[in-house]
């Protein structure tokens, strides 16, 4: 919960959202608003309350959905890809001169970019498996070394269970303060779990799109606060970070130069990366799925009618029935005939 920053996306903020988001505002978890607590989905380890486990289990609750996702067309893409819809934090991260606890440093993070970027990209974690991540620039200045870019997207853990991943862009010169180092730093999002995503907003288009806006907070480098916005786009051709610019201006503090908290303007689109990052389909059997999930809704929206006057199992059924429909398109159909056939 303390601490959110970098990790913003990672932690337990996200679940209450609220207060507890940078920025604040954002909407709470859809388990939180029901009441559900922190250890009802990560289990306690041996040590007990303090040993909550990073792992979450959903098995409880969501039984016969993980099944009917399993058997699905989407059975590689995680919940947490099709239920998150937002993600706030740092939105940039920039090193360079500053004071740090009084004193002035080569080295003070100038992190404050606060904002949201929606929706979240998808990409593939290490076992193949579609996961929601937040995708973020960095740079360090006052580096000497030259450092080789990275071959491809890199896992922080090979073969663990954790799905954070980087990229190191290299080492640019921009002319000032030595060479700068940059890397995109790549989080799996945790929460908040909200509304399923469209169809659409994967599909339109073989690559993604991701919008962040944001507001430099900081109280060093400028007199007052600057607001921002940069696109990432992820297709076939790799990754990139575009159309980074300031949309209100800066004004420059006493003591510092643009390039100690603001070294992206001279850096801009050098955040980029290879790797396929495309969500293909076939576009025969796209339209297809996408006609029987609007049949399936339509069915569902009648239904939503017609049941508000059954029984209480009844009602139960339903629920369930519902749940599956929306996970398991080619399943969907025929549970809703042998629905109706039983309501008569
Ligand atoms: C509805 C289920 C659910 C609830 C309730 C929930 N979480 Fe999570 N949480 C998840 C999922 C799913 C992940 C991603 C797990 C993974 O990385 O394998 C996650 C990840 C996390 C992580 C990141 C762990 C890591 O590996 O870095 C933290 C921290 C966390 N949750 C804290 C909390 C806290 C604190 C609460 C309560 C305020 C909470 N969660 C409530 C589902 C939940
Ligand atoms: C303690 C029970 C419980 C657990 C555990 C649980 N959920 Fe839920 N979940 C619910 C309830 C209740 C709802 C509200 C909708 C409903 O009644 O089905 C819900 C709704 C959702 C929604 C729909 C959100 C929306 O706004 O449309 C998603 C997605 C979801 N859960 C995913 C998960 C995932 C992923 C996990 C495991 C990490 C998990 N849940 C664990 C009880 C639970
Ligand atoms: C391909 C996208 C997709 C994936 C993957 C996905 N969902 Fe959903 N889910 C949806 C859509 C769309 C809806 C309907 C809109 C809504 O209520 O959010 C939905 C609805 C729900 C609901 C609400 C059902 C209700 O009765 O209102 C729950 C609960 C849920 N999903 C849980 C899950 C869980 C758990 C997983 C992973 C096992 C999952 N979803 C994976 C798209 C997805
Ligand atoms: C969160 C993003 C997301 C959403 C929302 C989403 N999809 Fe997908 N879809 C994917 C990804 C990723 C794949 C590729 C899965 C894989 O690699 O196996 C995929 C695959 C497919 C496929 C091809 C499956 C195959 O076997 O070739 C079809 C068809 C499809 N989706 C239709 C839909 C329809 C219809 C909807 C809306 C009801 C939808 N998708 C919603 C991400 C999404």
């Amino acid at each position: 919960m303390c601490h959110a920053g970098s990790l913003h996306s990672r932690r337990g903020g996200t679940y209450v959202g609220g207060d507890y988001s940078i920025p604040v505002g954002m909407e709470a978890d859809t388990h939180y608003k029901k009441n559900i607590q922190c250890i009802d989905c990560h289990l306690t380890g041996p040590k007990g309350m303090g040993d909550i486990q990073r792992k979450a289990t959903c098995q409880d609750c969501h039984l016969e959905i993980e099944d009917a996702h399993s058997r699905s067309i989407h059975k590689d893409v995680q919940c947490s890809a099709c239920h998150i819809n937002e993600l706030r934090g740092y939105q940039i991260v920039i090193w360079g001169p500053g004071k740090v606890a009084g004193k002035q440093n080569p080295f003070k993070k100038y992190s404050l970019y606060h904002g949201i970027q929606s929706p979240p990209l998808i990409i593939k974690d290490q076992k193949g498996k579609w996961i929601a991540v937040k995708v973020f620039p960095h740079a360090l200045g006052n580096f000497k070394l030259d450092v080789k870019p990275s071959e491809g997207l890199q896992f922080r853990w090979k073969d663990g269970d954790i799905q954070d991943s980087y990229y190191i862009v290299g080492t640019e010169s921009i002319g000032v303060n030595d060479k700068h180092l940059l890397w995109i730093e790549i989080q799996h999002a945790s929460h908040p779990f909200g509304k399923g995503r469209t169809c659409e907003s994967c599909h339109k288009e073989e690559s993604q799109t991701s919008f962040s806006q944001w507001e430099f907070e900081d109280d060093q480098g400028t007199e007052k606060p600057f607001r921002g916005k940069y696109k990432i786009i992820a297709g076939r051709d790799g990754l990139k970070i575009k159309d980074m610019r300031n949309i209100t201006p800066i004004f420059l503090s006493e003591d510092y130069k643009i390039e100690d908290f603001a070294s992206w303007l001279y850096l801009k689109d050098k955040w980029k990366m290879p790797g396929d990052f495309s969500i293909k389909t076939d576009k025969i059997k796209y339209d297809k799925y996408q006609t029987l999930s609007k049949n399936i809704i339509r069915e569902l929206k009648t239904l939503d009618r017609v049941i508000t006057h059954k029984d209480k199992k009844t009602k139960r059924h339903y629920k369930t029935l519902r749940a599956i429909a929306m996970h398991n398109e080619d399943q969907a159909m025929e549970l809703i005939k042998e629905f109706k056939s039983n309501l008569k």
